[in-house]
């Protein structure tokens, strides 16, 4: 079965992880990524968090499955005139530079579009035109900037960042869908456009239900916050919620039998409104059903506390798999708290190619996460990660059609 992307050329100058997330979706899908990196250093992130001694990292090798990797100069003359060649024969290209490096580089937009008309030209920033657009970002600055970090965290605690990466990979995805919404664009108008996505605009994307609060906040509490069940003031910001539900289905981490000693022993519940009776059942408050003060979700918003204390006292009784397997026939929304040790060892994510195992040269073997989008007619298929350098002959002959000679003296030059 053919790849959804193949036969579309990616000229892929991304490092770190907000670029090369994006170039490794597109990748998946069977683009063709060619991943052009500094002589002798490459991607930063070869280097970083090293777990074997001068052995690619796993934070590069997770975020750049399916590339080929070439070494280019693109600050030395030889090194522009290739790199000028491969932006004509590219479909796409993408970067993830601080504000201003293409430009001092000698590749300004205008230049990319008169030497490639077709190129769609794709920017990751941490910010957006404005005052703070010269800065440079990584993933904590942008969940702050962002709106994330104000709204995470205990209420009267400090601020959180989340383990996701919203704003790193969060921002690679948001771009992946421009740079595909570009190329589909391409196909009726002929021509390339430029795709930019600023970390703090992903990041508030994905906090738009926070945005809305503050809204809401202008006229009365929000009442479906435990802070209001136990009258604690709102302020004129949206207050950090703890583990509540961001929705209008109250929920709640609640511990599970073997919390003491197990740190990950808890379960989320969620008291949707349509399965209160059942949830009533199984807590064993059959009463609750018809009583004034709980039967109604608007009656439960003051006493949330009182309400998951008492679920609490049930779900302790259970493991968090025992609560799965009671409430999940219920209808009961409700889902363990897996740890990153359990999901390794998932089964069911193995199968659907979620999580995967990849061989390397180096490393040997590892676990990485494959493609979390499935398409029915263009599987994925994870594959490691290039070497530095790995595929530089193999480009600059077979896609720029260069001699040997050629090929030979660029090298002899330091340009590749
Ligand atoms: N050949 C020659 N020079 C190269 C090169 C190549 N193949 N690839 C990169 N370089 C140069 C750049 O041109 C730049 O040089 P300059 O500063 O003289 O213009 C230099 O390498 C460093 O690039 P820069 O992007 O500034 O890296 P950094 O390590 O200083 O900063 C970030 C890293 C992530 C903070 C910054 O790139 C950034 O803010 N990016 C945008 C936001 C982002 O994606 N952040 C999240 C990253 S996960």
């Amino acid at each position: 079965m053919g790849k959804a992307l193949e036969g579309v050329k990616i000229l892929d100058m991304t490092h770190v992880q907000s670029g090369p997330t994006c170039t490794q979706l597109l990748a998946w899908f069977g683009a063709d990524v060619i991943k052009v990196e500094r002589p002798g250093v490459g991607d930063a992130t070869r280097g970083q968090l090293r777990d074997i001694p001068d052995v690619d990292s796993l934070y590069f090798t997770m975020l750049n499955h399916n590339k080929r990797s070439v070494t280019l100069n693109t600050k030395a003359d030889k090194g522009k005139e290739i790199f000028v060649k491969l932006i004509k024969e590219c479909d796409v290209m993408v970067e993830n530079f601080a504000p201003g490096a293409l430009d001092r580089m000698g590749f300004s937009w205008e230049r990319i579009q008169e030497l490639n008309p077709r190129m769609i030209f794709a920017s990751i920033k941490g910010f957006g035109p404005g005052e703070f657009e010269d800065c440079k970002v990584y993933e904590n600055v942008a969940q702050c900037a962002g709106g994330a970090a104000s709204t995470t965290g205990m209420l009267g605690g400090v601020p959180l960042v989340t383990g996701a990466q919203i704003g790193d990979s969060g921002t690679g995805l948001h771009l992946a869908f421009g740079i595909v919404t570009a190329l589909f664009h391409r196909e009726t108008s002929g021509k390339g456009q430029r795709v930019e996505c600023a970390m703090q605009d992903g990041v508030l994307n994905l906090c738009r239900v926070k945005l809305r609060d503050q809204q809401r906040l202008q006229h009365g509490p929000l009442n479906e916050y435990s802070q209001f069940g136990e009258g604690i003031p709102f302020g004129e910001a949206t207050p950090r919620a703890g583990n509540d539900s961001g929705g209008g289905q109250p929920g709640r981490i609640l511990k599970c039998k073997g919390w003491e000693t197990d740190p990950d022993a808890y379960t989320y519940f969620i008291t949707q409104a349509a399965v209160w009776g059942n949830v009533c059942d199984v807590i064993g408050k059959p009463e609750w059903k018809e009583h004034p003060d709980y039967a109604k979700p608007a009656a439960r918003l003051p006493r949330l506390n009182e309400v998951f204390g008492a679920i609490e006292d049930w779900t302790m009784t259970k493991t968090k798999f025992e609560v799965m397997d009671i409430c999940n026939p219920l209808n009961i929304p409700v889902g363990p708290i897996l740890s990153m040790k359990e999901i390794a060892a998932d089964e069911a994510l193995r199968k659907t190619g979620t999580v995967v195992e990849v061989d390397h040269p180096e490393r040997g073997p590892y676990l990485s996460v494959g493609n979390p989008v499935k398409l029915s007619d263009s599987p994925s298929e994870v594959e490691r990660s290039p070497l530095l350098g790995e595929h530089t002959d193999e480009i600059l002959r077979d896609v720029l059609g260069m001699s040997e000679e050629d090929i030979a003296s660029a090298k002899a030059e330091g340009a590749v």
